[in-house]
């Protein structure tokens, strides 16, 4: 008996020693709701690299930009004051300038093309470039193809959208092409945007169906135009203050994290692709669903001769040929 009573209560005792094993809490941000898409796939991700890591760490999630808008949020994970952030690749440009290469107006043909770049070897290069800057891209997450709205008038081609006051992201790529449309862009933080359209500030933005419906756009817009005109990807960014102190094993449980998280934010993205322009309809938006592409694509052609100057025309091929 007294033999059995000793494993049995070195058994209690480890088990109670698991009890009160450390837990590392992470904080994550993200610009968008907790029900949007940035919610959904941080919220897998988050379950996964709990589990994988048997419970030694777990998130707090801050959604709605409570810690800021994403380029400071992109800061305080390089710095390490911050440790996660699901973040859309906006401002990332102003951190690893060879980002800004897939901000580029048109570039991608659909969301199978921009998903196989992604997660090719063109988006493992800039996830090493990146690394390099101290920023730990886990995976290639998505915000989606970027649409126009806006409270003047309907957008059919490209001349439509002519002289509106647009609120862009901080973001010379974009900027830059949105010219070629006609557009006034006026680089603005996402979390100032709501009341700066409610104000009259600007016209209009341009943001994914995802971000529209969660940020309750069509109560200060009239028009949406399925524009399409962007893809905008988005990356879930460790900070090496946290990457660098984890094991072998857990850098595996982490990644295989948010490649799970990452697949359940496209799906969201595809969900209100599918769904969520019925929705903007019945919230009183008129919707422009068959927009005169060829025009904007038209319009924004000459800007690629200063895109190529800047990124190497082959590197803009290289992307345009992934089939
Ligand atoms: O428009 C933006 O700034 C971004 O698309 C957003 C909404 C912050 C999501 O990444």
């Amino acid at each position: 008996m007294k033999q059995l009573i000793k494993p049995i209560a070195l058994a209690a005792m480890l088990a109670a020693a698991g009890g009160v094993q450390a837990q590392t809490v992470l904080k994550i941000g993200y610009a968008t709701t907790a029900a949007s898409h940035y919610g959904v796939g941080s919220t897998v991700f988050c379950e996964e690299m709990e589990k994988g890591t048997q419970g030694r760490y777990k998130c707090q999630q801050f959604p709605n930009s409570a810690l800021g808008g994403e380029r400071e949020m992109i800061e305080a994970v390089q710095l390490g004051t911050q440790d996660i952030v699901n973040t859309s690749t906006g401002p990332l440009g102003n951190f690893v300038p060879e980002v800004k290469i897939v901000d580029i107006p048109f570039l991608f043909r659909d969301y199978d093309h921009a998903r196989k770049v992604m997660d090719g070897p063109i988006g493992q290069d800039l996830q090493k470039k990146m690394e390099a800057k101290g920023l730990i891209n886990l995976a290639w997450t998505e915000n989606g193809f970027r649409h126009m709205t806006n409270s003047k008038r309907p957008i059919n081609q490209a001349t439509d959208a002519s002289g509106l006051k647009m609120r862009t992201m901080e973001n010379k790529v974009h900027m830059d092409g949105y010219k070629t449309f006609g557009i006034l862009p006026t680089p603005m933080a996402f979390p100032e945007l709501f009341t700066a359209l409610q104000q009259g500030t600007v016209d209009g933005q341009e943001n994914p169906i995802p971000v529209i419906l969660a940020s309750k756009f069509s109560q200060v817009q009239k028009h949406l135009s399925l524009t399409g005109h962007v893809y905008s990807p988005a990356a879930l960014i460790l900070s090496p203050a946290v990457w660098n102190k984890l094991s072998a094993a857990d850098k595996a449980a982490f990644t295989d994290a948010a490649k799970k998280g990452a697949a359940a934010q496209r799906k969201k993205v595809n969900d209100d692709e599918n769904n969520g322009i019925a929705q903007l309809k019945s919230e009183g938006m008129q919707v422009i669903e068959k927009v005169d592409g060829e025009s904007f694509r038209k319009a924004v052609a000459p800007a690629y001769a200063a895109f190529a100057k800047e990124f190497g025309a082959d590197k803009i091929a290289a992307i345009q040929a992934v089939k």
